[in-house]
C-alpha cells in the first residue's frame, strides 16, 4: 500500500504531495496528519508499504506538532520518500530532521524531495508555486524514485542536506486573532494543530502554544482571522533579500 501522509496547514504542502503521489497510479491511503481519525488509521505499516511523507519547513525545521504525530506511527521497515516544502527562502535542516524522525519510527528512507510552494505567511514570496514548471520537475523526480524502486536494485543510505545541531527556531510573531466577523462557530478551535485557540473565546489565541501555521485563517468560513497588516509589511521588507529570486526544487536519492 502507498501511504500519502502530509501536514499541510494552508494547502501548499498537500499540493506538492498530490503531484508527487500521482505518479504512483494505484490506490493510496491518505493520512492528513492534522486529522485525529486519519492518524489512528496510519498506526502500523509493513515492510511492503511505501510512505510519502510531506511537511512544510517552519524556520528550516519540521513543525513542532509533527514530531508527536509520528510518535504514534510505526514504519516496521516501510520505505519512505520524504518531502520538505518551503516558501522560497530555504529548507535548512527540515529534510534531515524529517529523516531522523522517520528512522526513529522504523521507516527506511530511500529518497527525498525539497519543493517550493507559496510562502503561507508572506504570500508575495513563491507566489503561485508549485506552478507548471514545478509540476514538471516534481513529476520527473517522483518518476525517477518510482523507477528506482521498481527496478528492485535497492537504495544506498539516504544523504540529505542539513546540520547538527538543527537550526535554532523559536517561532515567528504571527499569531492570528479573530476580528468582529467571528461568529464563534468553533471550527478553528477544533482544527488548530497546537490547541492554541481558547474554547471559551475563539478570539483569543495562546501566543505560547500557537505555531503560526495559519491553518485557522485558511479554515475560517467567516474570514474573521487575520495577521496584523503592519507586522506582515515589516516582515515582508525584512525577508525580501532572503526570499527573492526563484528558488529551486531538489531531489536526493542514491541507488546501490
Ligand atoms: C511559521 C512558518 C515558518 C516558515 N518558515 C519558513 C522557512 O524557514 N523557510 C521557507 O522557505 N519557508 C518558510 N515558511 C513557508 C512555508 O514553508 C511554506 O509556505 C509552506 O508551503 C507552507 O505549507 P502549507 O501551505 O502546507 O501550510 C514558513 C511558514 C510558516 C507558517
Amino acid at each position: 500500500m502507498i501511504y500519502q501522509m502530509y501536514f499541510s496547514p494552508t494547502g501548499g504542502t498537500k499540493k506538492v504531495s498530490d503531484i508527487v503521489c500521482k505518479v504512483w497510479e494505484c490506490p493510496k491511503k491518505t493520512i492528513d496528519l492534522m486529522k485525529q481519525e486519519d492518524l489512528k488509521e496510519a498506526g502500523n505499516l509493513t515492510a511492503e508499504d511505501i510512505c510519502i511523507a510531506a511537511v512544510p519547513s517552519f524556520g528550516g525545521r519540521v513543525p513542532e506538532p509533527v514530531k508527536d504525530m509520528f510518535k504514534s506511527i510505526r514504519g516496521n521497515g516501510a520505505k519512505a520518500v520524504l518531502i520538505a516544502v518551503y516558501g522560497n527562502r530555504a529548507f535548512d535542516d527540515t529534510l534531515l530532521e524529517l529523516k531522523d524522525m522517520l528512522e526513529n519510527a522504523d521507516f527506511t528512507c530511500i529518497g527525498a524531495i525539497a519543493a517550493v510552494a507559496e510562502h503561507s505567511i508572506l504570500r508575495q514570496f513563491g507566489t503561485g508555486r508549485p506552478d507548471i514548471e514545478d509540476e514538471k520537475k516534481l513529476r520527473e523526480y517522483a518518476g525517477r524514485i518510482k523507477d528506482a524502486l521498481d527496478s528492485g536494485k535497492g537504495f544506498a543510505s539516504l544523504l540529505v542536506p542539513g546540520n547538527y545541531p538543527y537550526r535554532e527556531y523559536h517561532g515567528v510573531p504571527f499569531k492570528p486573532e479573530a476580528g468582529r466577523k467571528c461568529n464563534r462557530c468553533g471550527i478553528c478551535i477544533k482544527q488548530c494543530p497546537a490547541q492554541a485557540i481558547s474554547a471559551q473565546n475563539p478570539k483569543r489565541t495562546d501566543k505560547e502554544k500557537c505555531i503560526s501555521c495559519l491553518h485557522c485563517i485558511s479554515v475560517c468560513p467567516q474570514k474573521a482571522r487575520k495577521n496584523k497588516k503592519l507586522l506582515l509589511f515589516m516582515a515582508g521588507r525584512g525577508m525580501k533579500k532572503k526570499c527573492e529570486g526563484r528558488k529551486e526544487n531538489y531531489l536526493f536519492y542514491k541507488m546501490k
